[in-house]
């Protein structure tokens, strides 16, 4: 069994076979009902158990589709139903418990801890489902979509993030590393990645360009990227923040200093880091990245069952 946390710890190797494993089953999916079962049912009896701290509809949605489409199961706990939340076991006899009721456990949390915590104690796979340090199903999925859509390898294209440093840029950082590709960053002063990740960078002698200059990060990408300014619980004066981020809205104008067939990528859900103009534009990928996470959350749960092909 293998644990999906960070795109940072798993090879390279393995990042490209859960690519390429996401690309075989969506071509055997067309014409398939959402809950059909791919041939074979690899994770026939399977029971993931998700829990999400914080909101989510797609992660949820997709996990939920993704594992039906193997064969096996999930059952959503709400943590406000646990005794854990409220004090009354801990999270060693919970993480028992979950190992044995369950074969696979995805958690989206408002603390890193408690997924290394969790590790420790699970004796099945656990699954980042977003953390506040990273966001790697996303993002590993977002390659996919990126593959899909330009026909080549991630390592050939520019790849431009433009708005706030956080959670689901780290784990493009990460993948910038493992995948090789070129990864330019435009955000206010003062609002670059933590030290840390810059330190990590630099000590793997890999490069990011970053810019305080929105139209100068989007210049020749193939791939814009946006998120929220304020992300889920962000604890932060929201206007003051809000503020900063006002020259680092995706407009058109951004958009026009990429290649002309650049795409537009979100996450989602979005705020005010993009117009409508373009978050509508033909040049915006998100509803295809969005349905992309069913299928590459279905390699990413076969590589934590050993059983990627
Ligand atoms: N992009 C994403 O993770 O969406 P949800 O928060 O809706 O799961
Ligand atoms: N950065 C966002 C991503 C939501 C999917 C958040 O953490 O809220």
């Amino acid at each position: 069994m293998e644990n999906f946390i960070d795109l940072n710890e798993i090879s390279t190797y393995q990042l490209r076979k859960i690519l390429e494993d996401a690309k075989k089953r969506k071509k055997f999916r067309k014409n398939l009902n959402f809950l059909d079962v791919d041939k074979k049912a690899p994770l026939k009896g399977k029971l993931l158990i998700q829990m999400f701290e914080k909101s989510s509809l797609r992660t949820r949605l997709s996990f939920y589709l993704a594992i039906k489409q193997l064969g096996g199961s999930t059952l959503t706990l709400r943590p406000d139903e646990l005794h854990l939340s409220k004090g009354g076991e801990s999270l060693e006899d919970t993480a028992k418990i979950l190992s044995s009721f369950g074969d696979a456990f995805m958690l989206r949390t408002d603390d890193d801890n408690k997924i290394n915590e969790f590790k420790k104690y699970l004796s099945i796979p656990i699954i980042n489902g977003l953390s506040p340090s990273s966001h790697p199903t996303q993002i590993l999925s977002d390659i996919f979509t990126i593959e899909e859509i330009k026909n080549k390898p991630i390592s050939k294209l520019k790849i431009t993030w433009i708005g706030d440093c956080n959670n689901v840029l780290n784990s493009l950082i990460s993948a910038s590393v493992k995948l090789d590709f070129d990864l330019t960053i435009g955000c206010p002063k003062g609002y670059e990645p933590n030290t840390s990740i810059l330190k990590w960078i630099k000590r793997l002698r890999k490069k990011i360009y970053i810019f305080n200059d929105a139209k100068k990060a989007a210049l020749n990408a193939d791939v814009i990227f946006t998120d929220k300014v304020i992300s889920i619980n962000d604890k932060v004066n929201k206007k003051k923040k809000l503020s900063k981020f006002k020259n680092f809205v995706i407009s058109q104008n951004i958009m026009n200093q990429a290649k002309k067939n650049c795409i537009f990528l979100h996450c989602l859900p979005r705020g005010d880091e993009v117009d409508d103009e373009v978050f509508k534009s033909k040049k915006s990928k998100v509803w295809l990245q969005a349905v992309n996470r069913i299928h590459v959350q279905k390699s990413i749960l076969l590589y934590c069952f050993g059983k990627l092909r």
